[in-house]
């Protein structure tokens, strides 16, 4: 019999403490390399035509109560965007599909995850393709907040109507959850639902 992942499905998978987002961003020594990935992966999509940056602010309520308003760096492209699948690989590490492509920059599937941990604390990502709407949420805040020891990323996804999909299942409320509660899309959290 050839190997196969199946016949070692029993064994311990690894697991990524949330301290290694931080860890993994030190590779980059100044912002602008960062800003760099992200416009690396918008350049691999032979789709896209419009690059743009914006500094926002936006205000959010803290755990405590009281409200601040937050710089949020705005990266928004025009390529062709991801299913759900696609973006929990985003949201993962080393998945990329992009080595038979030899005009893409992007080969080991860190870029995102590196650059954007070292702009910030947290990375909301909402992306559009042609089957639907999702929105995936890569968060130091979140994590350190309710102490996880793996790194969770909350998703939701909607169809082209804005009809939330896979409403049966169980992450899918406590991803809203927490995208509410630690993204800056909290003061409007509740069209989300
Ligand atoms: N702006 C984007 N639009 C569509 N898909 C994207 C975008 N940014 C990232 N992705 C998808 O997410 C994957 C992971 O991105 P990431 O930057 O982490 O790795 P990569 O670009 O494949 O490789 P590298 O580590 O060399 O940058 C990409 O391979 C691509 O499929
Ligand atoms: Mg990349």
């Amino acid at each position: 019999m050839d190997p196969s992942p199946v016949q070692y499905s029993s064994v311990k998978h690894t697991v990524i403490h949330p301290n290694f987002l931080h860890t993994n961003s030190t590779s980059h020594r100044w912002a602008f390399s960062a800003i760099a990935e992200l416009i690396d992966n918008a350049s691999d999509d032979a789709q896209a035509t419009q690059f743009c940056i914006d500094l926002q602010q936006f205000e959010v309520t803290g755990e405590d109560g009281t409200s601040k308003e937050v710089d949020t760096l705005v990266f928004m492209d025009n390529g062709t965007g991801m299913n759900p699948l696609q973006l929990h690989k985003m949201l993962g590490f080393g998945h990329s599909d992009k080595s038979s492509n030899a005009r893409a920059i992007g080969r080991f599937g860190n870029g995102f995850k590196a650059g954007s941990m070292r702009l910030g604390q947290d990375a909301l990502v909402l992306t559009k393709c042609t089957t639907s709407q999702s929105a995936g949420f890569l968060s130091q805040t979140f994590l350190k907040a309710t102490g996880c020891e793996d790194i969770l990323v909350p998703m939701a996804t909607w169809d082209l109507e804005g009809r939330r999909l896979g409403a049966g299942q169980a992450d899918l409320k406590q991803s809203l959850d927490a995208i509410m509660r630690y993204s800056i899309f909290q003061a409007c959290s509740s069209q989300l639902y």
